[in-house]
Order: C-alpha cells, then structure tokens, then sequence
C-alpha cells in the first residue's frame, strides 16, 4: 500500500489487516508509542477540517512521530498559483508522508503520481474520504463485532456526501449487507454508485424518503449533513438542509442496539438530546477515527 486514495483499492484483507493493527492500538497503545520516531507527516488541507487534519496530527504524535501542517490553501503557494503536481513534488523533500484534502476531486491522486511518499486522500470534493471510511469500519467492527449480517440505514445527503460513497464501497464486499438509502429525491446516492456497486455485485438496496419507517429495520443509522458547500445554489440548500433530524422520538421503534454514526461535523440533523443516548456512536467514531489514522500511518510507512 503505497498510496490510499480511494478504499477501492485496499482489499478485504488490506482492512482487515489495518482493523487488526488497530485492535491491537486500543489495547497496548504504549507499545506504538515510538514506532514513529524521527519519521514526519505532512497534512496538506486546502479546505476547511477539524476531525481529518487534526486526528491525523495527534495519530502521528502518538506514534512518537512529527508534523508538518498546512492547514489552509490561503497559507500556501496555492494561493499564488502553484500546482498540486508542484507542491507533492516540494513536499516529498521534507516529509515521509503526507495527507491531503482537497476539494477538486482528483487532486490527491495528481499528488501520489508526483510525490516520492505515499500520499493518502483526506477528502477530495464530493468524491472519496477512504480514511473516514476506515474510521468508520472500526467503529462498526467495535460495536457490532462485525462487518457482515447487518441492515445499514445512510440519511441525508447521499449525493454530494463522500463518506456516503466510500462507506457503500467498503461495505458492499462483507456478506449479507443490506443499504437503505434515506434521502431527498435530489440528494439520491449518484447513479454510478448504484451501477457500478450495488448493482454490480447483486446487493440488496432500498431507496426511500421516509427515515421513520425503515427505523425499525437497521442495525446502523449513518446520518450526514447537508453538504452547503458543494451546492451551487443557496435556495436549494436551504430547501433541503433540514430535510431529515433525528430526535429521541425518531428513535422510538428503533433496535435497542442499534448504532448511531455521523461523520461529523453535525449541523442540525441529529438533535444534541441524542447525544447521551447509549445508541449514539458519533463521539466514540472520532476517537477510532484517530486509532485507525495510526493504524494506518503504520501499514503505510511500513514501521510495524
Ligand atoms: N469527518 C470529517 O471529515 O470531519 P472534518 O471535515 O472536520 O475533517
């Protein structure tokens, strides 16, 4: 595994491995204390994050590694114009790894063909977040304590949502996995999506506007926010940015173990009064998110 940008790439062994790797991170941290030592990681963000940049920064302090951070596309010589090709290049001189978000779709596989390091998306427009799916997985694993036999529900905004698209296509190789897909009907999961995956490999899907009568069903409720961002249109988003909020009567005929993720950051689509519920899964999801960032550093700088 040189580079991760897509969580195509990786295979059911690939993840298996890299949960394996973070298993063990959860029970005897102190043991990768120093794994990462004298080693640094380079996080390019040319948009805006607080989970992404900063789990992957305190994944590699833990490692007993550095950082080298650049935190903003304002900050850089991106803003003086010059290419992704150019500064992977740069980069490649100072550091042994970088992260990279970006919001051209694309952009941090244009990196990886130019660096000399391995490169790993953190986010590339309304494309791919491998690592959040990664994050994700962990904390499914951890929770059900087990990847396949179960209904997933993904809510709210599954066309321009990259975690959506990432998670689907990590998802969709465990047996017996079953997507209902909760929408507004213009913010369905993309057609290629449903072509080139779900229909490809024969897998049970639903498509449905109506959250509160699938509830009873899902064994995971993956919520996500309206993406303000990528709309080309303010109206629209304000149309539809409310569109689905989970409240504690939602919640009503939902499975008493079922598992609430999101990931983050939450505008309005899960009420905060959720938040103590056992069901609620999204905190503990950012702490896996920084675990499996590790597990990864590790797999990829090839230290363990
Ligand atoms: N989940 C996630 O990507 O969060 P940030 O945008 O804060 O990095």
């Amino acid at each position: 595994m040189k580079h991760l940008i897509d969580i195509q790439e990786l295979s059911t062994n690939d993840i298996q491995e890299l949960l394996d790797i973070a298993e063990d991170i959860l029970k005897d941290p102190v043991k990768y204390s120093e794994k990462c030592r004298g080693k640094k990681l380079a996080t390019l963000f040319f948009e805006p994050s607080t989970r992404t940049r900063l789990s992957f920064e305190a994944a590699m302090y833990e490692l007993g590694g550095n950082v080298l951070s650049m935190a903003s596309a304002a900050s850089s010589s991106a803003a003086k114009g010059e290419s992704i090709a150019d500064t992977a290049k740069t980069i490649s001189n100072y550091a042994d790894i970088i992260a990279m978000r970006h919001p051209k779709e694309g952009a941090p596989l244009v990196a990886a063909m130019n660096a000399t390091i391995p490169v790993i998306n953190a986010g590339d427009g309304g494309h791919n977040h491998p690592t959040q799916t990664l994050a994700d997985l962990l904390t499914i694993y951890c929770e059900k304590g087990r990847l396949d036999n179960m209904t997933i529900g993904l809510c709210g905004d599954l066309k321009f949502g990259r975690t959506v698209h990432s998670l689907i296509a990590a998802m969709a190789r465990y047996s017996n996995v079953k997507f209902i897909l909760i929408s507004p009907v213009e913010l369905k999961v993309p057609s290629y999506v449903k072509k080139d995956i779900l229909q490809q490999k024969n897998i049970e899907y639903v498509q449905t506007t109506d959250l509160e009568a699938v509830m009873p069903e899902l064994d995971v409720l993956y919520m996500t926010r309206v993406q303000k961002e990528r709309f080309f249109n303010e109206e629209d988003y304000l149309r539809l940015k409310d569109s689905y909020i989970l409240t504690p009567e939602k919640l009503k005929n939902a499975k008493s173990d079922l598992s609430i993720l999101h990931p983050l950051p939450r505008v309005n689509e899960i009420a905060v009064a959720i938040d103590n519920d056992p069901r609620a899964c999204y905190f503990k999801q950012v702490y896996y998110g920084k675990i499996m960032r590790m597990s990864l550093i590790l797999k990829a700088l090839e230290v363990l």
